[in-house]
């Protein structure tokens, strides 16, 4: 599958320093308009190559669609969205991250960007998530159309996290108190 990057993928992890943040900010197009160095360093890319191209510079193929919509869905209501999210570096290999994602205001009162920080998930959490997202891509590899792709993928994350009776916060919440 392709990536924004246009690298070979590797099936390397880089794990997160335990007491390190990733920290960026976009527009509210998902566009950067900062990113701290430890992003840098994690991503494997520079400032340049970085600010003013979209969040999904460092998308990993393996990440389901459905996961990147509720995550709009929800910061589009002004809501916070938690989640666990598998990145792409420049050198191919990738790195898991606890994601959390709030809006920013201008003096208005009115959003003007987005904020995030993550931090490094527990093994465990990724143990229980990397499963349910890869049914979730498969799903969306068999769905009639793009739209329906997203939809029936969240649907079954949804499923999934009512078996487990939390909602996607408390669950990724959840996860990454587990350790
Ligand atoms: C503040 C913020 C942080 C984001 N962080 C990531 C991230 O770490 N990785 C990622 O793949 N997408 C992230 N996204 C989502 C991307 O903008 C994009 O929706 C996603 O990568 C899917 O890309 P696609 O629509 O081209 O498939 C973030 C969006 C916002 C607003």
């Amino acid at each position: 599958m392709s990536n924004n990057l246009n690298v070979t993928l590797l099936d390397e992890e880089v794990v997160m320093a335990d007491e390190e943040f990733i920290v960026s900010k976009t527009d509210l197009r998902g566009n950067l308009t900062y990113v701290n160095r430890t992003f840098m360093e994690m991503a494997l890319l520079n400032e340049k190559q970085l600010l003013l191209q979209n969040h999904n510079i460092i998308r990993h193929p393996d990440m389901p669609k459905g996961v990147f919509k509720f995550l709009w869905q929800t910061i589009k209501k002004e809501e916070e969205f938690f989640g666990f999210v598998k990145n792409l570096r420049s050198d191919g290999r990738y790195y898991w991250v606890f994601a959390n994602v709030t809006t920013e205001y201008d003096i208005a009162g009115k959003p003007s960007g987005f904020f995030s920080v993550r931090r490094k998930p527990p093994a465990s959490a990724i143990q229980v998530i990397a499963p349910i997202y890869q049914q979730m891509l498969q799903i969306e590899k068999s769905a009639s159309s793009d739209k329906a792709a997203e939809q029936e993928s969240i649907n079954y994350l949804q499923q999934q996290l009512k078996a487990l009776q939390v909602n996607y916060q408390n669950f990724a919440i959840n996860l990454f108190n587990e350790t």
